[in-house]
């Protein structure tokens, strides 16, 4: 039997300060984070300088608080993971070389992490799922339909030419006056209101696995302008149908790309991940569509689809299986396309 592995992850990309700890049986024996997202609030979005500041105050706690929580002191761990990008350099930096120094001092192997190939490797950690897959991530800041093929090879296949998914609830939510994050207003409106405003599904006659949500934004823009007495959950479901109609029209390339490389592999797999994976109504819809295409749907939880360091160790795990170790000399790299990891 092989011995049970235990990393450590380190987050520091973005406005989460996040450690964990997780083991190769898929336990998570510690899982913290400290969101920035009220100090960034003031600037209508996330101040680099801000965030790695914060990163530098609350890492040390954090890493205390997961290791007493798992139970387990420094020297319990196999290798240290942490986040090598993409993302604001200030904050990179400061999760980067905090994890080289406890690497060096305890003499364990550090494993830098590609952030977005933690993204989509979280359904492994949840579910027992063997490549390859589709993966649809759906957030506040990526909206994309990724081929996971294998280890280490991602391909692409379609990205937002404009907006996230989840920016585009953010913004007709804030068209009607709705608090932000505005995903869940509309959600919560939607469920007493009627689909019975047309709305154009934007790339509708276009064969590929791409995304376009600012004209349909503006669709909803104009219809509020232009119309006196609107009912916002009316709004709040046409828009929610819409962008249901969206994401299914896309699947479907990316159905055909994928059938017609693999073949009839036996389990057909599609993780939704992200933020706008916690809709309820779209999950449901998302998984009868899927399954009419011959596709099995996971939705990992929406904790360990937002931003996290469960993910982070995660991957650790799945790259020390596989002696993929970085040297002391790593940097931080603030662009780092999956595919080239
Ligand atoms: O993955 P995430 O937490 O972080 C970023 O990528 O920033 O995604 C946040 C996004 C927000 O735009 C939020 O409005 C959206 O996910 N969201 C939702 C729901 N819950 C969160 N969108 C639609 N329906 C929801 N229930
Ligand atoms: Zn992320």
């Amino acid at each position: 039997m092989d011995k049970k592995i235990r990393i450590l992850g380190i987050e520091t990309s973005c406005d989460e300060t996040a450690v964990a700890i997780v083991d190769s049986d898929k336990n998570i024996l510690a899982n913290e984070l400290y969101s920035q997202v009220a100090e960034h609030e003031e600037f209508k979005g996330v101040v680099p300088e801000i965030a790695a500041r914060l990163h530098m105050g609350k890492l040390e706690g954090l890493i205390e608080t997961a290791f007493k929580k798992a139970r387990l002191s420094l020297v319990d761990i196999d290798a240290i993971a942490v986040t090598a990008g993409p993302g604001l350099i200030g904050g990179l930096i400061v999760g980067l070389t905090y994890a080289k120094a406890m690497a060096f001092s305890l003499g364990k192997p550090l494993i830098a992490i590609n952030h977005l190939e933690a993204h989509a490797l979280t359904a492994r950690l949840t579910n027992n799922i063997e490549f390859p897959y589709l993966l649809c991530l759906v957030s506040g800041g990526h909206t994309q339909i990724i081929d996971i093929a294998e280890f280490g090879r991602y391909k692409i296949l379609g990205s937002t030419l404009d907006d996230a998914i989840g920016e585009a609830f953010d913004k007709v939510a804030k068209m009607l006056n709705l608090e932000y994050p505005g995903g869940p207003q509309i959600e919560k409106l939607a469920a007493f209101g009627k689909y019975s405003i047309k709305f154009p599904v934007p790339l509708i006659n276009q064969k590929n696995c791409n995304f376009s949500l600012s004209g349909l934004k503006t669709a909803v823009r104009n219809y509020i302008t232009k119309n006196k007495h609107i009912t916002k959950e009316d709004v709040c479901s046409s828009f929610q149908h819409t962008i249901l109609h969206v994401i299914q029209n896309r699947l479907l390339h990316a159905f055909e790309i994928f059938d017609q490389k693999y073949g009839n592999i036996h389990e057909k797999t599609l993780v939704v991940a992200g933020g706008v994976a916690a809709n309820k109504f779209l999950k449901s819809n998302l998984t009868g569509f899927a399954s009419s295409h011959g596709y099995n749907t996971i939705f990992p939880p929406a904790k360990l689809c937002t931003d996290n360091a469960a993910m982070v160790a995660w991957l650790g795990v799945e790259k020390f299986k596989k002696s993929e170790f970085a040297d002391l000399k790593v940097a931080p790299k603030s662009k780092w396309s999956l595919e080239e990891v």
